[in-house]
């Protein structure tokens, strides 16, 4: 009997993208540390793995990120501070950001040289065994719901033992944005993927099935990645990898509960801002009448 591990306990997170569609913001800084209300969103991307049982945080960084890695390492001087002032809730706030059972690795990718590449970055500490993949810069909300999106995507795992990609039906003048995959229906919320194309004009798109930032792969994903030839701008693009990943095994696409936020765009950054700061327990009350009454000014 096979002793690789089948339960998905490791998560990869790509954040050596440039963030070019954030600049000025993004020139020294990185767009994952960006705060919606009070938290970077790559805590939120974090969080969600912890809620859904993953205990090993794989960062694949880049030039200017080094604050990311400051974000999830300890704090000695800011606790030491708290500590002397007192300051019991803020220090609890700041050590527990890791969980004591969560570890985190730091992998740099060199070069930007596509999403593809630097989820293969992680293939020495992944090993053979499944693995999440959260792009940070998608927040996925659950409302009050009980299961976060990647909770509920490990269940679809653990239910067909199959690569599992998050995807949500778009407007189809917006197919040239996302990797778009043509389906057939399998279970409820649930299709099985026949095909995938990346970026696709309107007329060419074989669907508006869109995939988005939450992926869970079977580590057989590495030997297609390792030779996927570089595509559109030069880049290793991820979506080639599972395409060709899919004459070998079969892929689903799951239809999550919960809304995505595109904060890699100024747009989808201040709908979360607002949604999540109408519902935060310090600002709820004051913003909602804020909204509710200030005239807009422009
Ligand atoms: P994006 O396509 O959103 O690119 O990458 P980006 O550079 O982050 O942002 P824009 O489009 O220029 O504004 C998707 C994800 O893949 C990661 C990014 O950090 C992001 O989470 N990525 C992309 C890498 O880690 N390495 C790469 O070489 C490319």
């Amino acid at each position: 009997m096979s002793t690789v591990s089948q339960v998905v306990r490791k998560a990869v997170f790509p954040v050596a993208g440039l963030g070019t569609r954030f600049l000025p913001a993004t020139k020294a800084s990185a767009k994952e540390m960006m705060p919606i209300v009070d938290k970077p969103l790559i805590q939120y991307a974090v969080e969600e793995a912890v809620a859904a049982g993953i205990t090993d945080m794989i960062f694949i960084t880049g030039r200017g990120k080094r604050a990311i890695e400051d974000h999830f390492d300890k704090a000695y001087e800011l606790e030491a501070e708290l500590a002397a002032k007192k300051k019991t809730d803020m220090l609890e706030l700041v050590r527990g950001i890791v969980p004591k059972n969560v570890n985190c690795v730091f992998i740099r990718q060199n070069e930007a040289l596509g999403l593809g590449h630097a989820v293969l970055c992680a293939s020495h500490v992944v090993g053979d065994e499944p693995f999440a993949v959260l792009l940070a810069d998608d927040l996925m909300d659950n409302g009050s719901g009980p299961s976060t999106v990647m909770k509920q995507m490990v269940e679809v795992y653990e239910r067909e033992r199959a690569s599992v990609l998050a995807v949500q039906n778009v407007a189809r003048e917006e197919t040239k944005s996302y990797g778009i995959v043509s389906t057939t229906p399998w279970s409820p919320r649930t299709e099985r993927i026949n095909g995938m194309v990346e970026k696709p004009s309107p007329e060419e798109a074989p669907s508006t099935l869109a995939v988005v930032g939450r992926y869970i792969l079977t580590p057989r994903i590495f030997h297609h990645l390792e030779n996927t030839t570089p595509g559109r701008g030069g880049e290793i693009q991820l979506t080639d990898g599972i395409q060709s990943l899919l004459a070998e095994q079969p892929v689903f696409a799951y239809d999550f509960e919960g809304k995505r936020y595109d904060c890699g765009s100024k747009l989808g950054y201040l709908q979360a801002t607002v949604d999540l700061g109408l519902r935060h327990p310090e600002t709820a009350a004051e913003f909602t009448s804020y909204i509710k009454n200030h005239p807009v000014r422009k």
